[in-house]
């Protein structure tokens, strides 16, 4: 099995369902296993909880129709939100950006995303914070949407096996190239993934565990769900957003903890030489977290192992995710 297949992309690692993660009743009357891996689960849609079955939302809503509306993955850990105020500002930034009015403050989908997450019981997991442009006709022109939908998915998530971290992640480079800003900015989260979605495929197709996207002139912008990382002679660098990076969380966290352990980091344009030639990779994202890669198109990196500048890294990223966060429960 491929080690990152469940929770690249930012999709959550589901737990295996078990005898008891299960609800009912389904369509034909028989169980069927959860989806998010919680046991009646609670999903909120527009200001109500709904069980998985009954969570939905309309055909004619666009998020469906177009891919019309934004997203956030944001990880809780021991009863925290972890960079919760960073992911609601990302989320403004994005609705702003395509002219869609979030009805609600970030005071109210804070409460309401802790409330959603008290709802199912856990405290530690992951979150699907979801903006629709809402229902509108088959035309795609937004202004028919006058309200849009807002969604919160609880999951539980695993991290990746611990065997993942050590030995450090293989990825191929796509033939894909990360969305020109100049079409579709890879800057908003929106819910329009296909270009992330075909990258997927390829590696898939590749059987590596995640897919290198370049931009348009050729230079690293990032992997399909998480932020690329290098560290050459002691020094971290990383694509600018203007290369088509996402302006990741995990990848300011880690720039932060760079700096707290006295590394120097870098934005600049990287191409797949550098990759080639690093001492040590690294990949950033809320669902893959901090982890190493190995071996990029065939070539291995540094030694072939997660070098020590990204071993000591996720060190601190995780002792920073067990103790930081907004409480849950408090
Ligand atoms: C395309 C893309 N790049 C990078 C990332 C990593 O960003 P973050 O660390 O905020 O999860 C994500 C995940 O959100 C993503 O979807």
């Amino acid at each position: 099995m491929k080690t990152t297949d469940a929770a690249v992309l930012d999709e959550p690692k589901i737990h295996e369902p078990t005898a008891d993660a299960v609800v009912e009743p389904a369509i034909e009357g028989r169980p069927r296993p959860t989806t998010v891996g919680i046991k009646d689960a609670k999903i909120y849609v527009d200001g109500k909880f709904y069980t998985e079955a009954d969570a939905k939302v309309s055909v004619f809503d666009h998020g469906l129709l177009y891919g019309d509306g934004i997203f956030e993955g944001i990880r809780f850990y021991n009863g925290r939100v972890f960079r919760l105020g960073d992911h609601l500002d990302r989320l403004w930034d994005s609705a702003r950006s395509i002219c869609l009015e979030i009805p609600m403050t970030k005071q109210g989908m804070t409460e309401a995303l802790l409330e959603t997450i008290r709802q199912n019981h856990v405290r530690d997991g992951y979150v699907r914070l979801v903006v629709t442009r809402g229902i509108g006709n088959l035309g795609l022109n937004p202004t028919q949407c006058k309200w849009p939908s807002v969604i919160i998915i609880v999951a539980a998530i695993t991290l990746y096996h611990e065997n993942l971290y050590r030995k450090g992640l293989t990825i191929v480079t796509c033939a894909t190239r990360r969305c020109n800003a100049g079409a579709l900015n890879p800057a908003v989260k929106s819910l329009n993934y296909l270009n992330n979605v075909m990258a997927r495929l390829e590696a898939n197709l590749a059987d590596a565990d995640e897919a290198l996207m370049l931009n348009d002139a050729g230079n690293v912008a990032e992997c399909t769900a998480d932020n690329v990382f290098v560290v050459k002679r002691g020094q971290i660098v990383t694509p600018p957003v203007t290369a088509g990076a996402l302006r990741g969380i995990t990848r300011s966290v880690a720039f932060e903890i760079a700096a707290e352990l006295g590394f120097k980091t870098l934005k600049a344009d990287i191409t797949r030489h550098d990759i080639y030639v690093a001492d040590e990779c690294f990949l950033t994202g809320t669902a893959a977290e901090i982890v190493p890669v190995v071996k990029a198109d065939g070539r291995v990196i540094g030694n072939g192992k997660p070098g020590p500048i990204t071993t000591r890294i996720i060190a601190r990223f995780r002792e920073m995710t067990r103790e930081t966060g907004t409480p849950i429960f408090a």
